[in-house]
């Protein structure tokens, strides 16, 4: 093997490695939605601290039906989504799996990219790190 095709090697690993870093699901296992009473405090608590009816709960809507319209300073504006417990338009057909890809890497169930206009980089940076804590507001928010 000469020298060329060696550093091409390396460079080629190092690229297939980047993209997978860069496009790769995390890994976040398929956790159990908690159910109990007290998981569903916790995810009330949890919706009301974070401020997710903030965006998805506007203009006096019953719960977080979205529709929301966010302008970008790029152009155009996001909508927020449904995260009501319909299993059609909203989240109640969500895995644990699902809901911790969203929350704390911003992708959806089918691999894409969320817009940061969904805060998810802040959820990841808050104090409240245990999966557990985010399933029990998922819970909650699915109504399970
Ligand atoms: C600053 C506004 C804002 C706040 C606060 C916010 N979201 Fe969102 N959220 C969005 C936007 C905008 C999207 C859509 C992003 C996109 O389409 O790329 C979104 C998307 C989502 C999705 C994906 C839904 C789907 O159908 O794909 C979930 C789940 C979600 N938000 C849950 C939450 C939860 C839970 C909270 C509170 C912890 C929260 N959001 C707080 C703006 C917000």
């Amino acid at each position: 093997m000469n020298k060329k095709f060696i550093s091409l090697l390396v460079v080629l690993i190092v690229v297939v490695a980047g993209l997978y870093w860069a496009f790769g699901l995390p890994r976040v296992g398929d956790p159990e939605i908690p159910a109990s009473t007290q998981a569903m405090a916790n995810g009330e608590y949890l919706y009301n601290a974070a401020g997710c009816a903030a965006c998805h709960q506007v203009d006096g809507a019953e719960g977080p039906v979205g529709g929301y319209e966010i302008e970008s300073p790029f152009g155009g504006s996001f909508s927020t989504p449904n995260i009501t417990p319909d299993t059609e338009t909203g989240i109640g057909g969500w895995s644990g799996r699902d809901f911790l890809l969203a929350i704390k890497h911003g992708r959806s169930p089918t691999g894409g990219f969320y817009w940061p206009a969904f805060p998810y980089r802040s959820y990841q940076g808050m104090a409240v790190q245990l999966d557990d804590e985010w399933l029990e507001h998922h819970g909650r928010l699915s109504g399970r």
